[in-house]
């Protein structure tokens, strides 16, 4: 079949049937197996989330012990992990780290072709688990501090935050950065899901999946954006600033980081959960950029909402990650750390049923052109 129409950005194109998550653009819906993300961010764990996505189902309480309890053993890094870590250059990028890294995971694992149900899950456990511990490992190491090892008897999400500062964590942080986790695990068909399932096409191995999957959420359009909205609203500054700022960046066509979004054109969802926390911390901690986001999204939707941009959920992560004490350039990797399950889940999906991605293209270039010996080119 030729279709010879190019859609830019392959927008409202399907690429693929799957049955992990929907989202309704115009309703402010996102589900994750038809679970609604508002029930559960109240009643799940990132976890039980996690078992989910994977296996379609939620698990019973032996099902969900037993995945928890599997997962914690992979926590360790080898230690040619950790020396790869301190071999990286501290002012590299934590993406570009956590990509390195879930690369050379990869080598260490012979069976990471096999495509038995047992080797999956091995693969998906250590890549759930893993991940996180490189973004806190990498963290010390660059700082001067030494490696964490991890703790089996906390979650990922109070692990995480336990390695990342050598504290004991906060149980209320710890949940408030699980719900994060939870909001961010799965998001149909976006920028880096399909890169990563184009890979999974291939037959490649989960670890090159999500090392190609973190290379495309590394971008600011896609995960990215969370670091530039703290960077916006500093330069803003003030809420009484943010009418002129906005003016501005509307008549410039300078893009609001954290507004827009390719389905959304309307509230996205998870912003409104992410809102309320982000409130909560910055006024408990006197953090006056929530005062200048609230302001900048009034400002904002009076202008650009009947256009259906509209905050999108890096708008208020930023603010609750920063609260959570979690370094500014480290919040894509935070946003990694949970959405890495939703390309696992998409992994599965796709060589469940496969076959190689292979568009096609309009060539514009061009024809029969005659090659010039190199003398008598000017
Ligand atoms: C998310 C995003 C990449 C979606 O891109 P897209 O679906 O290709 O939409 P476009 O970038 O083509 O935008 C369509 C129109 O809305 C405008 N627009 C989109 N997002 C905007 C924003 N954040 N601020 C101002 N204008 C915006 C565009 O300028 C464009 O206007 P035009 O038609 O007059 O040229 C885009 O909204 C964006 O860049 N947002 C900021 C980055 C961000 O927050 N990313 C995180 C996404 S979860």
């Amino acid at each position: 079949m030729a279709i010879t129409e190019i859609i830019p950005g392959l927008e409202g194109v399907p690429i693929a049937e799957s049955a992990i998550s929907r989202v309704d653009g115009q309703r402010s819906l996102l589900e994750y197996r038809g679970l609604s993300i508002e029930t559960l961010a109240e009643h799940s764990t990132f976890e039980e989330t996690c078992y989910m996505l994977l296996y379609g189902k939620l698990p019973t309480r032996t099902e969900l012990s037993d995945f928890a309890a599997d997962g914690t053993r992979h926590r360790r890094l080898k230690y040619r992990i950790v020396d790869l870590l301190k071999c990286l250059p501290e002012h590299g990028h934590p993406m570009e780290a956590l990509q390195a890294a879930v690369a050379a995971i990869g080598m260490f694992y012979p069976d990471r072709y096999n495509p038995n149900a047992a080797q999956k899950r091995l693969s998906c456990l250590r890549l759930i688990e893993k991940v996180p511990v490189v973004v806190a490992s990498f963290h010390r190491l660059r700082n001067g501090d030494d490696n964490v090892v991890p703790r089996r008897d906390l979650n990922i999400a109070g692990n995480f935050l336990y390695m990342l500062t050598g504290n004991e964590p906060d149980p209320q942080a710890t949940r408030i950065l699980d719900i994060c986790m939870i909001l961010h695990a799965e998001h149909t068909m976006n920028a880096s899901t399909f890169a990563g399932r184009v890979v999974a096409s291939t037959l490649a191995h989960p670890y090159c999946v999500v090392s190609s999957a973190l290379g495309a959420l590394s971008g600011p359009l896609h995960g990215g954006a969370n670091e530039q909205v703290l960077q916006m609203l500093e330069r803003i500054g003030s809420p009484e600033n943010a009418r002129a700022a906005l003016a501005r960046m509307v008549e410039t066509k300078e893009k609001i980081m954290g507004f827009g979004h390719r389905v959304y054109k309307t509230v996205d969802p998870r912003a409104k959960i992410l809102k309320k926390y982000a409130e909560d911390l910055c006024r408990r901690s006197g953090n006056k950029l929530y005062d200048i986001a609230a302001k900048v999204e009034e400002v904002a939707s009076e202008v650009l909402s009947d256009r259906g941009i509209c905050p999108n959920v890096d708008f208020y992560s930023g603010l609750v990650y920063a609260e959570l004490g979690i370094p500014r350039d480290c919040f894509t990797s935070v946003f990694a750390m949970a959405r890495v399950v939703g390309w696992l889940a998409h992994w599965l999906e796709q060589i469940e049923n496969n076959r190689i991605f292979r568009p096609t293209q309009r060539y514009v270039g061009k024809v029969g052109d005659a090659y010039v010996p190199i003398a008598d080119r000017r």
